[in-house]
């Protein structure tokens, strides 16, 4: 492929699809230009001639003169179809549909592997930062510890403007919604099922390892107390929606997506409105930070620009860590963090599902809350995290190794020694 020969089948013509067109117009010295749009809605007036646009899907899967499938629509189910359909017909894709993707990683890489077609979705994870390909490229040969950060421009867009605005969160929400910013299905959102998507991305391209969603503990923010907001503007801290995945000493890795207090100091606290911000820990290089926008249309376009100019210099992902990746795994049951849980008179959390608990808080009148350290399985795990008026938010300590992996590894290693005190 060259750059003189990129036609666009575009599928879905929303906030994102629209966002491709301006930046597409914007940045003549690409040459790359919308050949075919397919849409669902037949009702929707459009801003571009009628004859762009299609319902038809295989109008752009069959056209032949269509060279890349550009998907950009809601529905992870029809997305699925239409980009496992192209990379069969030998369309390279570029898809920012980061539900499907981490529904369907697995196949889909293999499917890459067995069409020698490539996917790139830079613009499925933190919108307008280039972090997948960082991942995958710049970090190749260096000893990456953690990823940590704010990958939801929505929440934080939410979280920003309740505490800066002193708005209520449904009045956060619905303007995130009007800004283009949320999920059709802002569920996703606030129940932190994005951020997880995108984490499963940033686990396979940090450390190789290729997970579904459903192995990652997600609390969103739909579920935040007043409580809790009180006692993190009490301790000057601030409250964020963070992911974080973290290598634990043996080599494992542990990986969440929490309502998090951070200090003030700490990178994320600045982070503002629909901004995304991504750390990098690693052995050689410390922290690093990337910060841009996280969500709306012409950011995220950028980054599908971005994936459209590195097709035509034949890039695709290798999935390299995959391949450096022999014996590591997702284990929540070696990884233990602080938070705080706060509750009413309803429903208290399982204390004995705590490792330790530091401090507890009762109230009449603002409710109750308790401070401590539990497994991160054991909070997956808790059928309490569930009920109606508990909020779980992580102390501002990062994911750790378990005190009791450490003493179960202690007890086999040296058995009588510990047994004879
Ligand atoms: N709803 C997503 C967010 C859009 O708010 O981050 C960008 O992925």
């Amino acid at each position: 492929m060259t750059r003189s020969d990129i036609r666009i089948g575009l599928f879905g013509f929303g906030v994102v699809g629209q966002g491709l067109h301006t930046v597409l117009e914007r940045t003549p010295g690409l040459r790359a230009r919308i050949g075919r749009i397919g849409v669902k809605d037949r009702t929707k007036q459009r801003s571009l001639p009628a004859e762009l646009f299609t319902f038809d899907r295989n109008a752009l899967l069959d056209d032949a003169s269509l060279n890349v499938i550009v998907e950009l629509i809601d529905d992870a189910d029809e997305a699925y179809y239409i980009v496992t359909e192209a990379l069969r017909r030998g369309k390279a894709v570029v898809t920012a549909n980061k539900k499907m993707l981490a529904e369907h990683l697995p196949e889909l890489i293999e499917l890459q592997r067995q069409t020698g077609t490539p996917l790139l979705y830079e613009a499925a994870a933190c919108a307008s930062l280039p972090v997948i390909r960082n991942l995958e490229e710049y970090y190749d040969t260096d000893l990456l510890e953690a990823v940590e950060g704010i990958i939801n421009g929505s929440t934080n867009y939410i979280l920003t403007a309740m505490h800066r605005d002193a708005i209520s969160f449904a009045e956060a929400l619905s303007k995130a919604q009007a800004l283009g910013f949320a999920e059709s299905n802002p569920a996703l959102d606030v129940e932190g099922l994005d951020a997880r998507n995108k984490l499963v991305l940033l686990l396979t391209h940090a450390f190789g390892l290729v997970t579904s969603p459903q192995e990652i503990l997600a609390v969103g923010i739909d579920r935040l107390s007043n409580l809790a907001s009180d006692y993190a503007r009490e301790k000057g801290l601030a409250l964020k929606l963070i992911a974080e995945a973290r290598r634990l000493p043996d080599g494992n890795v542990a990986a969440a997506v929490l309502p998090t207090l951070v200090r003030p100091e700490h990178e994320l606290a600045r982070v503002q409105d629909e901004y995304n911000g991504l750390i990098t820990q690693s052995g050689f290089t410390d922290r690093q930070f990337f910060l841009g926008r996280g969500a709306g249309a012409v950011p995220t376009a950028s980054a599908v620009l971005s994936d459209l100019s590195a097709l035509t210099y034949g890039y695709r992902y290798e999935y390299k860590k995959i391949s450096q990746n022999t014996d590591s795994a997702l284990t929540p049951e070696a990884a233990e963090v602080d938070v705080l849980v706060t509750f009413t008179d309803e429903y208290a959390p399982q204390e004995t599902d705590f490792t330790r608990v530091h401090e507890t808080f009762h109230s009449a009148t603002r409710g109750h809350y308790l401070t401590g350290t539990i497994g991160l399985a054991q909070l997956a795990q808790a059928e309490w995290l569930q009920l109606p008026g508990i909020c779980v938010v992580r102390l501002p300590t990062p994911l750790r190794a378990a005190a009791n992996a450490q003493l179960a590894d202690t007890q086999l290693a040296g058995a009588e020694a510990v047994f004879a005190e």
